[in-house]
C-alpha cells in the first residue's frame, strides 16, 4: 500500500468529513487493502442509533475537565463513537491493542458493569502513563445498555511507545 494513503488513513480521525475521504479513499484502492465483510473501523459508530432502545448516552471529560455529552448506542466501540464527536482519543492502533493512547478513566459507578480487562488489555495498561485504578482502553469498550450515563474521562497525556520510543516486552 503506498505510504501516502497508510498516513493518511493512520492519522484520520474519522470525524464526519475525513471519515467519507478516507472511505472513498480505500474504495479506490481496494487492491491494495485486504478485507472482510467486516469493517472499515469506525462505520458502524457513524450510524445513529435506530430506535430510542439502542440509544447509550455517554459523557466524555477531556483532560481540561470539559464534558461532552455523546448520543452512541449499543455495540459502539468507545474509541470510534469519540472519533465520531471530535473527542481527542487517540487511537493510534485502530484497537489492535498494541498502544495504550485509547486510555480512559471510567466512573468508579461503571467499573462493575464493564467486562474484566483481558491480560492482554492489563499488560497495556501498565504501561500507560497517570495509571489508576479505574483506567481502562477505550477501543475495548463496548457500549450496553448497562453503560446508559457512562462517565469517561481522559488523562493528562497518552504515550505512543512506538512513536515515543519505548518498545513493550512480551509478559
Ligand atoms: Fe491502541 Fe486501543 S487504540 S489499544
Amino acid at each position: 500500500m503506498p505510504s501516502i494513503i497508510r498516513s493518511f488513513i493512520l492519522k484520520s480521525y474519522f470525524t464526519k468529513n475525513n471519515y467519507l475521504a478516507a472511505k472513498s479513499l480505500v474504495k479506490k484502492n481496494s487492491r491494495y487493502f485486504r478485507t472482510t465483510n467486516t469493517v472499515f473501523h469506525g462505520e458502524y459508530e457513524m450510524k445513529d442509533p435506530k430506535s430510542p432502545e439502542e440509544i447509550v448516552n455517554v459523557v466524555f471529560i477531556d483532560k481540561e475537565g470539559k464534558e461532552t455529552p455523546v448520543r452512541g448506542k449499543v455495540g459502539d466501540n468507545v474509541l470510534y463513537l469519540a472519533h465520531r464527536y471530535g473527542i481527542e482519543m487517540e487511537g493510534a492502533c485502530e484497537a489492535s491493542l498494541a498502544c495504550t493512547t485509547c486510555h480512559v478513566y471510567v466512573d468508579h459507578n461503571y467499573t462493575d458493569k464493564l467486562p474484566t480487562a483481558t491480560d492482554e488489555e492489563e499488560d497495556l495498561l501498565d504501561l500507560a502513563p497517570f495509571l489508576k485504578e479505574n483506567s481502562r482502553l477505550g477501543c475495548q469498550i463496548i457500549l450496553s445498555k448497562d453503560l446508559e450515563g457512562i462517565r469517561l474521562e481522559l488523562p493528562q497525556a497518552t504515550r505512543n511507545f512506538y512513536v515515543d520510543g519505548h518498545t513493550p516486552t512480551p509478559h
